[in-house]
């Protein structure tokens, strides 16, 4: 995989794609949008600019049953065109008996879940022969059954299924400050080497609660926790995910540079730290 920082694409960064592509290393992909177009246009040029990282929003690894072996045929296809390395989707459950639910909906941390979880994603795994990596989510409510915490139960997933994990930086920042924790110390406490990728996103204020919107500029309190999950963790790659038909090409430059001088600065502490 290569390393840097890049963007999810969106069809509205069409108008200025061969710019943008000169901007970033990377671009992720929404899986779903290619498994039943494999040989979409879009997609040839898209692989022409950058090398691709894949997200999925369908796999719902914490369903009772397994992921479809037909959906798992089409990965592998776009894990073969693409040049995969892995493919990632959110800790949640998105299905039940085939009903895809528009929404993911957070797990409760017990350990028949992480049994359940695990087995999904080892089946995944072995499917594709590729590294799956779980995405923490946004929650607005705790299962009452929960035997372990988030970060307990996500350190026994990765160990336990050896995959990976997608941190998403702004989705534990907004966790941290809705259910009062502190993010820095749940970094400190994170499998450090499982980190395959990291997701950055702006969010909105509704009351007190903040929602994952992805449809405004990074807070600066996110950039400082980027800066420290970077200089902690293994990740190669930073995606910007900006979503809603809400950005202009300026305001996404300006994401876009802080993200690299703020990856250049921790590369070096990290090959610095290695000495
Ligand atoms: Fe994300």
């Amino acid at each position: 995989m290569n390393e840097g920082v890049g963007v999810a694409y969106r069809p509205e960064f069409e108008s200025y794609l061969t710019e943008l592509s000169s901007w970033v290393d990377a671009f992720e992909i929404i899986s779903e949008n290619y498994l039943n177009d494999i040989e979409s246009e879009e997609l040839d040029i898209l692989l022409k600019l950058k090398p691709l990282l894949a997200h999925s929003v369908s796999l719902s690894i914490g369903s009772t049953t397994l992921p479809k072996d037909k959906k798992l045929d089409k990965f592998n296809k776009l894990i073969k065109k693409c040049n995969l390395d892995s493919i990632s989707d959110h800790l949640s459950f998105s299905e039940i008996e085939d009903i895809q639910i528009n929404n993911f909906i957070n797990l409760p941390f017990t350990e028949e879940m992480l049994d359940i979880v695990c087995q999904n994603i080892q089946y995944v795994q072995n499917k594709t022969e590729k590294k799956f990596l779980f995405e923490n989510i946004v929650y607005f409510l705790s299962w009452p059954q929960n035997d372990y915490s988030e970060i307990e139960f996500i350190s026994k997933l990765v160990k336990k299924a050896d995959c990976g994990i997608l941190l998403d930086i702004s989705n534990l920042y907004i966790n941290s400050e809705n259910n009062k924790y502190c993010p820095y110390n749940f970094i400190d406490h994170l499998p450090k080497d499982f980190v395959g990728y990291y997701h950055v996103s702006g969010f909105d204020k509704e009351g007190d609660i903040l929602v994952d919107s992805h449809d405004k500029n990074v807070d600066p309190e996110v950039w400082k926790l980027v800066e420290y999950s970077l200089r902690k963790t293994s990740g190669n790659v930073l995606i910007i995910e900006r979503d809603n038909n809400s950005t202009n090409k300026e305001e996404l430059h300006s994401e876009i540079s802080i993200a690299k001088d703020i990856w250049n600065k921790t590369k070096n502490y990290k090959v610095m730290s290695k000495l």
